[in-house]
């Protein structure tokens, strides 16, 4: 007799389409920065992470964070690097991915104030808006305008490379306090030129003018996901949009500007985005409401602490069965087109697929360390 399922999450196997790709199913294997680069470019060990989850069944994965082809970009030569160099390493990568039937977005990223010195393959300045970490910090200094569009040019460099190396789409990381959030949120962005401004349209107008080069650069038939937060690294109640009005005027200027996708994160899928409008509506939900384009929701699906908690020391433990039927129950109501999973794909190669069966993925209680590890980590047996 086959057994009831513990959790029926059957309407999200059901596929779908951007423009042009087709997805198996609805979970997504969000960008988590591992380490697991060498001058720029994936080590085999990367690729076999990669792999491994596409054979446990996830239906797009969303690379690391990577450096987008200019000195400033990052402070890390084991963090990716989309350049001209590092492009016959990416191909590889995405080469061995897309064999074993995988879909790869490659997330573009520039740190902005938030690079450091540290191991930066490159001296050149830490640049940013204003200068300006958040919650008291400084750090480098506001580039001009003319570094600014070198920037933006970069971006689409990279995106062009991400194409040709084989990737299904590119997302742009515009979230969690670092460059392209830097002009977004009010605390770092206090340029007095054509980029700053009082209002979040305003301050919008560098990340608008760089989607509109990336999409130029990668043709009408690539998707672009733009990754947006309210909160920081620096400051978990930031807020970008105010109001849901905000939110509307803002993914209605970068839908203009060729966004296919917003990745909507937040630490806890659940947790109300404006309680006082809705108790039971998250940012992904009001994205869904705000925009015709599809919306990824994120955070700590399966899971009893958020990333951060995580990261800073807290070990996390599995939910138990409410959270995945919480998931269920906003993905048929409309909230989201996709789902990310991030520690718990960590933690569990093949969590999409033991959900698929009715089951709950085998997700382990880990701890920071765990998600420091150059391993894969032991899954348990259920
Ligand atoms: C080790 C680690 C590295 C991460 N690196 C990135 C990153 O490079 N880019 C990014 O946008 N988010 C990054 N994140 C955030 C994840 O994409 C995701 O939003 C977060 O882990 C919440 O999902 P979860 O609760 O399912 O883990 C990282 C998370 C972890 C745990």
């Amino acid at each position: 007799m086959p057994r009831e399922p513990v959790v029926d999450a059957s309407a999200m196997f059901e596929p779908m389409s951007l423009r042009g790709l087709t997805l198996p199913n609805r979970f997504v294997m969000p960008a988590m920065q591992r380490s697991w680069c060498s001058d720029g470019g994936p080590t085999d060990f990367l690729t076999d992470y990669y792999c491994r989850r596409v054979e446990g069944g996830v239906g797009l994965i969303i690379t690391e964070a990577c450096a987008v082809d200019h000195p400033s970009a990052t402070q890390s030569a084991k963090y990716g690097w989309i350049s001209p160099r590092t492009a016959a390493a990416w191909r590889r990568c995405l080469g061995r991915v897309r064999d074993a039937g995988g879909h790869v977005f490659v997330q573009l990223w520039h740190e902005g104030a938030v690079r450091v010195g540290g191991e930066s393959p490159t001296a050149a300045p830490s640049l940013s808006p204003s200068g300006i970490v958040g919650g008291g910090r400084t750090n480098g200094r506001a580039a001009t305008e003319p570094e600014l569009r070198e920037i933006a040019a970069a971006f689409a460099r990279s995106a062009a490379i991400a194409r040709e190396s084989g990737a299904s789409g590119v997302e742009l990381h515009a979230c969690h306090g670092y460059l392209l959030d830097q002009f977004l949120w009010a605390e770092t962005n206090r340029r007095q030129d054509d980029y700053g401004g009082t209002t979040v349209l305003r301050r919008a107008t560098f990340v608008v003018a760089l989607i509109e080069g990336v999409r130029r650069a990668v043709g009408d038939d690539f998707p672009i996901s733009l990754r947006l937060s309210q909160w920081k690294e620096v400051d978990y109640g930031a807020r970008i949009a105010r109001d849901p009005a905000e939110l509307h005027a803002l993914l209605g200027l970068f839908r203009s500007a060729g966004v296919d996708l917003f990745h909507a994160s937040t630490r806890r899928f659940w947790q109300p985005e404006w309680p006082e409008l809705d108790p039971d509506l998250g940012l992904a939900g009001w994205m869904k409401r705000a925009t015709d384009a599809a919306v990824i929701a994120v955070g700590s699906v399966g899971l009893d602490i958020d990333v951060m908690s995580n990261v800073s020391g807290s070990t996390a433990r599995s939910s138990g069965v409410h959270g995945y039927r919480e998931m269920v129950r906003r993905f048929e109501r409309g909230d989201f087109d996709l789902m990310s999973i991030g520690r718990g794909q960590i933690g569990d190669p093949n969590w999409v697929n033991t959900l698929r069966s009715g089951r709950l993925p085998a997700v382990r209680a880990f701890s920071k360390a765990d998600l420091l590890q150059d391993r894969e980590l032991p899954t348990l047996v259920q």
